[in-house]
């Protein structure tokens, strides 16, 4: 039965030169786990796709119903925490993946001539899916959206003769409001997704053209078996794979059907990454955007916590630019520049000492300042004023004789040591206002509190999270 229908669509497609095509690319040196990330990202980029389309159905882009309708895909739709989780984890599990496929690229040498063409083009994609990151962030309009996408949005302001241009084309109007999310909702669902397929296409299109670059020692390049200017030559239908020289056999096998098994495992195993965290870590929403509370610091995710480091310690009227945009503009420079700069054909490592040395020190910078900014985030949780202000007022109205925090304290009312992960805020200031208006009978006092101790002690209430 499929067979015969499969006869059937090749006599009207003629499929078996498109099969061949797909299936028969050679990949010199053989099939590796170590090629598997390009793939990969792939796979993300379509589970993005597909997420985010689930997403749009329910989402608003307006600031009066965003932040509701993600409270509502999170709460009411079915399998929507499940969803958001996924399109939230993958646009992590993306800059892990895209991080490495470019660590493998950059240590083959695979951007070398004739690829530069492909590695441009990466490094514009990787342009691309930092739009959909610093776009998709925004979208909930809860207070880190709205303040990190403000930092974001300064920053470009501080970029010269351009700057203001900017700012004016980001933010729509005066004020970050309703223009700008309905401009950031227009590019992260309308414009990058057009440009980023279109680009990744041209991507793969380079790929098949050029050939996979392959292990850095021999490959097909210095064989001169396949140049690299001409693909394989077309074949006469229903013959198969050529036998294309003894040494080709040898060295290089058809991407179908070990790379193609090496890269459905990974994807499989990516996705089963993904969606465990989506199941288990919950991603909360923050307080919902508030435009007059200037006091709040917002945390931007953690692929961009080493830059957010990084900025701390470049402040001031000559480090700030070159913080906020000579050395990214440098940078993103030097890596399109990067396969012109670092030419010659010889890819192996050990030819390649003062590039490979650099990039490790990329490395090593990055992780460095990864680590310092866990560092201060956990000391700004310990020592925030709110926070420490309220848990002095939790002493001082004896909340401890009813209320345990860690094993501290009475037993009359709910333990909170965890109080911060199922509460909000607006739950926590309307309790606390009257406990009878959240909970009808119940037996805890209305304690005299001013609007400064109210806030202070839902901050600290709210600090009580698991893992903080
Ligand atoms: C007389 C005992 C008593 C005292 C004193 C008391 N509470 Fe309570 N608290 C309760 C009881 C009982 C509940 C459960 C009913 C409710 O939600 O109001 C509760 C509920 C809560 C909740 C909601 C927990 C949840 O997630 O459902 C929070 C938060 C809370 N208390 C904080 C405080 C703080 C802060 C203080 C000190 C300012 C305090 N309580 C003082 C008895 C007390």
């Amino acid at each position: 039965m499929a067979s015969k229908l499969y006869a059937w669509l090749d006599s009207r497609l003629k499929l078996k030169p498109v099969k061949d095509t797909l299936l028969d690319e050679p990949i010199p040196g053989g099939a590796s786990w170590i090629y598997v990330f390009g793939s990969a990202t792939l796979f993300l980029f379509a589970l993005q796709a597909i997420t985010g389309m689930f997403l749009a159905v329910y989402y608003a882009p307006t600031p009066d119903h965003a932040y509701d309708s993600v409270r509502y895909i999170e709460t009411q739709v079915l399998f929507g925490a499940f969803v958001r989780g996924l399109h939230h984890w993958g646009a992590s599990a993306m800059v892990v993946v895209i991080g490495l496929h470019m660590l493998q690229v950059f240590l083959y040498g695979a951007y070398k001539p004739p690829r530069e063409a492909m590695w441009i083009v990466g490094v514009l994609l990787l342009l691309l899916t930092m739009g959909f990151a610093f776009t998709g962030y925004l979208l909930p309009w809860d207070q880190n959206a709205y303040w990190a996408t403000q930092v974001g949005i300064n920053m470009a302001g501080g970029v010269p003769f351009v700057g203001t241009f900017l700012v004016k084309v980001m933010r729509g109007g005066e004020m970050l409001g309703a223009l700008t999310l309905s401009r950031f909702f227009a590019v992260h669902v309308l414009f990058l997704p057009a440009t980023i397929a279109v680009l990744v296409a041209l991507h793969m299109f380079i790929l098949r053209r050029v050939g996979p670059a392959g292990p850095w020692s021999g490959g097909l390049d210095r064989r001169g078996k396949r140049p690299e200017s001409s693909p394989a030559p077309p074949r006469p239908e229903g013959q198969p794979s050529p036998p294309s020289g003894e040494r080709r056999a040898r060295r290089s096998e058809p991407f179908y059907p070990r790379q193609v098994f090496m890269d459905a495992v990974v994807m499989l195993g990516v996705f089963a990454v993904v969606a465990v965290l989506a199941l288990t870590v919950a991603f909360p929403l923050a307080d919902k955007a508030n435009p007059s509370d200037h006091s709040f610091i917002p945390v931007p995710e953690w692929y961009f916590l080493f830059y957010y480091q990084f900025l701390k310690y470049m402040e001031g009227p000559i480090l700030g630019p070159i913080a906020t945009w000579v050395i990214p503009g440098g940078f993103i420079a030097l890596l399109l520049a990067l396969p012109f700069l670092d030419p010659s054909k010889d890819r192996a490592p050990s030819s390649r000492r003062t590039v490979l040395g650099l990039g490790a020190l990329f490395l090593v910078g990055v992780f460095a300042l990864v680590g310092l900014s866990l560092h201060d985030l956990q000391e700004m949780k310990r020592t925030d004023p709110a926070v420490a202000s309220g848990k002095a007022l939790y002493d001082q109205f004896g909340c401890i004789g009813c209320h345990r925090v860690h094993a501290a304290g009475g037993s009359v009312g709910p333990d909170l040591s965890y109080v911060g992960d199922h509460r909000d805020r607006d739950w926590l200031i309307k309790h606390f206002r009257d406990p009878q208006s959240t909970s009808p009978g119940s037996i805890m006092p209305k304690f005299p509190l001013d609007e400064r101790q109210l806030t202070d002690l839902t901050a600290y209430m709210l600090s009580l999270k698991k893992g903080a």
